[in-house]
């Protein structure tokens, strides 16, 4: 049995659920709504997705968990995406994505034991011009190295 969501979080679910619920293919909007609202997509807000859009839990669950995008637990207090898309895997995305996860002490999709930083691997952020590109907490860095990596990590422990 799933545990209740709490009552802020499934206020706000409600309300995001009655702004999507006539749009057509309204789940993925509503559900990046939610994440966007709540910074991840609780296993607990899945039965009242399901039920605003009629659609069976089984089917929210499959969108939830087939796209990388959606987070089903709380992210770090800062979280850094390395794209790993085309464009940025032929300028050294994936030594870059290794560098991350040696600095920052946590695996793709892993959250440090510290609840201080979560890394994902990401596929394209629009910057693929200027390769590789990194996105930490919602401000994009284009033409990313690891020395400039370690640059703008650093800020961010100082500040977690
Ligand atoms: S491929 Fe990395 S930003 Fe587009």
């Amino acid at each position: 049995m799933t545990a209740a969501l709490a009552p802020d979080a499934l206020a706000t679910v409600n309300r995001l659920a009655d702004q999507h619920r006539d749009q057509p293919g309204a789940l993925l909007p509503l559900l990046h709504a939610a994440q966007e609202a709540l910074g991840h997509v609780p296993a607990e807000a899945v039965p009242a997705i399901a039920q605003a859009l009629n659609l069976s839990r089984a089917e929210v669950h499959g969108v939830v968990t087939y796209y990388h995008h959606f987070r089903s637990t709380p992210p770090g207090r800062h979280v850094v995406q390395v794209c790993q898309a085309e464009s940025c895997k032929a300028m050294g995305a994936d030594a870059l994505m290794a560098h991350a996860r040696q600095v920052l002490g946590c695996d793709g999709h892993g959250t440090r034991g510290d609840g201080a930083v979560t890394l994902e691997p990401v596929y394209c952020l629009g910057l693929c011009a200027l390769s590789p590109a990194v996105m930490v907490n919602d401000t994009l860095h284009a033409r990313m190295t690891p020395q400039k990596f370690d640059r703008l990590t650093a800020v961010q422990e100082a500040s977690a």
